[in-house]
């Protein structure tokens, strides 16, 4: 490898990361539209019937050393990543319905791929859930566990996970559950002591998810949230994280509108054009559609939408270009589309002098086939972090903000939305765990 890079920065040596030998355990907690789609999708690919498309993971490439060294290795052949063959899948859910039936009912891959994977998905049975009504109004399950109160729920929800810790090496868990109503952090969040005490006193500001994450990271168990619920993003859960060593990240897949919407917005700001209005809907027919159509579970996603622009265009240091911009954003369940999303967008930009202009994106997308993917690269980049020494006792890796739409930082630090930021700092997280030099685009040594 080459010693003299772009900008020339140094890293200090490879991390020490234990390899990833034996058997990941991956615990999905809803075995909803995504979840069906990454468990069956990454059944397809290890048979060879089909490419992982979206995985950074599985595709992606990594420059190492200057542009004339051409040396772009894959990701997962620079990086310790868990094989895909080495991936074992479980799961709760609300309802009794084994893996391919939930994926039938998803209506997200096409009959043909789901029979041919029929005997794996048919023998992933959910485990009886967490579940309160109170936090989704617009679900109710059968399949779900009982408890004397939010404590005793928690220790079930412990002895699933050590009961599967028996049959793997190492375990995961992520949230692909549905999005819960907004809860503000209460004193209950405030410490590990407060939070195990609201447990006891079935403290209300304490949702399932809380529950899941509490049980996982007391295992040391790594922590994702794919929706936009306050899961992990509380003192209590960080100190938590920290002291077992089980890493955690921010929540919500960024999938389809926030992505396009966190490649524009850079793009705009990068050359100061102004925006005076974003107006963002959507119309999406699939259960998660449902769950959202209640203003309780929209508000949590509501909040976690809306963030990213703020963040971006900085109207604090931009006043004349972002101060007045009017955001809005709309999710409309509309059943006939299923999990096909539709999303537009009508921007409002103005440039020279202020002349002002519109642009309109319409995308069209399918919600679960941009989500399997990211689901994947966080399950296996979470258990990396879980194995490297530097990374797994930190907390928060802010590094995977890639995937999510409400990044988690540390106190103090705003998040970073811009995704070309958010790439290039996953990347250069991993070149520094590798012990390779960082690339920070500078060059001038090409003209020396
Ligand atoms: N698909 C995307 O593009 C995308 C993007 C960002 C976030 N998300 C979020 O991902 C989550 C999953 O989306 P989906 O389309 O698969 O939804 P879905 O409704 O198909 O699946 C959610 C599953 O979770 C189950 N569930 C609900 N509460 C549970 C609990 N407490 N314990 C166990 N299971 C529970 C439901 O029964 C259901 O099977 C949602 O919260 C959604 O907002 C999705």
């Amino acid at each position: 490898m080459s010693t003299e890079q772009e900008g020339g920065q140094k890293s200090a040596g490879a991390s020490r990361i234990a390899p990833a030998t034996g058997k990941l355990g991956v615990m999905v907690v809803g075995l909803g539209a995504v979840a069906t789609t990454m468990i069956a999708g990454a059944e397809a690919v290890r048979r060879g019937l089909a490419k992982p498309i979206g995985s950074l993971t599985q595709m992606g490439t990594i420059r190492l050393g200057k542009r004339t060294d051409n040396f772009s290795p894959l990701v997962k052949e620079f990086v310790p990543l868990a094989d895909l063959n080495d991936l074992v899948f479980t799961g709760w859910d609300i309802f009794e319905d084994n893996v391919y039936e939930s994926a039938a009912h998803a209506q997200v891959l096409d009959s043909g791929t789901l029979e041919q994977l029929k005997p794996y998905l048919e023998a992933i049975k959910p485990l009886p859930a967490v579940f309160d009504q109170y936090y989704v109004k617009r679900l109710n399950g059968t399949h779900v566990k009982k408890g004397k109160n939010k404590r005793d729920l928690a220790d079930q929800v412990i002895a699933d996970i050590r009961a599967f810790k028996k049959t793997v090496d190492r375990v995961v868990m992520i949230w692909c559950a549905s999005t819960e109503i907004f809860i503000e952090p209460t004193a209950v969040h405030q410490s590990i002591e407060a939070f195990e005490k609201g447990l006891e006193t079935n403290d209300i500001g304490i949702a399932p998810s809380q529950i899941y994450a509490y049980a996982a990271l007391s295992e040391g168990v790594p922590f994702a949230n794919g929706a936009p619920n306050l899961t992990v993003d509380t003192p209590a859960m960080i100190e938590l994280s920290k002291r077992n060593a089980a890493p955690i990240c921010g929540k919500d897949f960024k999938t389809g509108q926030t992505l396009l919407k966190t490649v524009l917005a850079p793009a705009f700001k990068a050359r100061l054009l102004g925006v005076s209005g974003w107006f963002s809907t959507n119309i999406l027919g699939n259960r998660d559609g449902e769950v959202l159509d209640d203003p309780e579970s929209f508000k949590t996603k509501e909040e976690s939408k809306l963030g990213s622009l703020d963040y971006i265009f900085q109207p604090e240091l931009y006043p004349d270009l972002y101060k007045d911009l009017y955001h809005k954003i709309r999710i409309n369940y509309y059943p006939p589309r299923g999990d096909d999303k539709e999303a537009w967008d009508n921007i409002d930009i103005f440039g020279w002098l202020g002349y002002p202009m519109q642009i309109k994106v319409n995308f069209l997308c399918r919600d679960s086939i941009l989500a399997a993917p990211i689901a994947l690269d966080l399950v296996l980049f979470l258990d990396l972090a879980k194995r490297t020494q530097e990374l797994r006792s930190i907390g928060i890796q802010e590094w995977l903000s890639f995937y999510l739409k409400s990044p988690q930082t540390a106190a103090g630090l705003y998040p970073e939305h811009d995704l070309f930021i958010q790439s290039m700092k996953l990347k250069n997280t991993l070149r520094h765990i590798m012990g390779a030099d960082l690339i920070t685009h500078l060059g001038l040594e090409y003209y020396d």
